[in-house]
């Protein structure tokens, strides 16, 4: 196993920047999530740790040792793709054999690694299947375990359930955590799905256009998110945000569709102006007061109702755990519950300290 380190890494495709001097240390055994949008730079960041992508600036370290110059081949890294390539003429306990042999282990030795590989990631019934007879969950097992026996010090992941229907990929996804539980392989693993990154995720790193957002448990995301993007990205659906001034102790919505008292871990200025963000399922219904909200669809899952509509024409939504009576086009009182809002500088996105944090 190993632990990694980036030092101001950076990465520029001509003039183009697409990463700028992220620092990310990761230490032995950790479970680490990159998460963003498209094209914010994970693929990019992934290849540079792999060896297949040249770093423009900056150091990496794996295990203490700085490997900016080392070949791939020589990181004893696995990188598991969303498109797995195995040989379609060899079946399930040739793929997994396939590395192994190839360095030319001893057969007794590939035989334990292929019983230990088909037994973490119950393959063993379809050893003797070829890839054209597996379910795709299954060939995304088969290309795991060929990673698995390379015995790698470092997993990489790179989306590798996005080519999977929705419930195939939830179970895959807890398999692929269980099998990290089981080897303990420092794994990175990138993703644009922010459910997949809480899910899986000892710590998250969120990235934005190059840089690195935040990193942190998925729920210290999640209740302190530092940035108006990571408030945002994290959580599903996603953090109603609104523009307001502090006024006699008041945060009055620009909109002018309500105010509330500004809480009281924060300290606004008088007149200052802030975004105010709060997640779907910390606002109640109350009969006066709080945020005008006007309500345009309403979803029932059977779990829970979303209610999607505007607070002053700021597209909004409300999230029940209960059901509730709420028609298309009704207006309602929101307030937002005590402890649960979010205050974010105007200018720099940045999160307002707390005094009690
Ligand atoms: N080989 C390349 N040459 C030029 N630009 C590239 C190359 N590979 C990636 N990029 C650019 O770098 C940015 C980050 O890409 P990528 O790392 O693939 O993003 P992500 O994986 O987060 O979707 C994008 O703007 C992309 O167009
Ligand atoms: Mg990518």
């Amino acid at each position: 196993m190993a632990d990694l380190r980036m030092v101001r890494v950076s990465k520029s495709y001509g003039q183009q920047e697409v990463l700028q001097a992220l620092d990310l240390v990761i230490p032995e055994g950790e479970f680490v999530v990159l998460v963003g949008p498209s094209g914010c730079g994970k693929s990019t960041l992934l290849r540079m740790i792999a060896g297949l992508e040249e770093i423009t600036d900056g150091e990496v370290f794996i295990s203490g040792k700085k490997c900016n110059d080392t070949p791939p081949q020589k990181r004893n890294i696995a990188m598991v793709f969303q498109s797995y390539a195995l040989f379609p003429h060899l079946n399930v306990r040739e793929n997994i054999a396939y590395g192994p042999k190839l360095r030319g282990e001893d057969a007794a030795a590939i035989d334990r690694k292929i019983g230990w590989a088909a037994e973490i990631l119950n393959l063993s019934p379809y050893l003797d299947r070829f890839p054209k007879q597996l379910s795709g969950g299954q060939r995304q097992r088969v290309a795991m375990g060929r990673a698995i026996v390379r015995e790698p010090s470092l997993f990489l992941y790179d989306e590798p359930l996005s080519n999977l229907d929705a419930q195939l990929r939830v179970q895959m996804r807890t398999e692929i955590k269980a099998l990290h539980n089981k080897v303990g392989t420092t794994s990175i693993y990138v993703t644009h799905d922010q459910i997949e990154a809480m899910t899986l995720a000892d710590r998250i790193v969120v990235m934005n256009a190059g840089r690195i957002e935040q990193i942190g448990t998925p729920l210290d995301l999640f209740d302190k998110p530092e940035t108006v993007f990571v408030a945002k990205f994290i959580g599903s659906p996603s953090m109603n945000m609104m523009p307001a001034t502090c006024t006699d102790g008041m945060l009055v919505l620009d909109s002018g569709a309500g105010s509330v008292p500004v809480p009281a871990s924060y300290k606004v200025a008088e007149a200052g102006k802030v975004l105010v963000g709060i997640r779907p399922e910390h606002l109640d219904i109350v009969p006066s007061g709080g945020f005008a909200f006007d309500a345009n669809i309403v979803e029932q899952t059977g779990t829970d109702t979303y209610v999607y509509g505007s607070i002053g024409g700021i597209d909004s939504t409300v999230m029940f755990r209960e059901r509730t009576a709420i028609e298309d086009g009704s207006s309602l009182n929101v307030m937002p519950r005590t402890g649960h809002l979010h205050l974010f500088d105007v200018a720099t996105g940045g999160r307002l300290p707390e005094i009690n944090a």
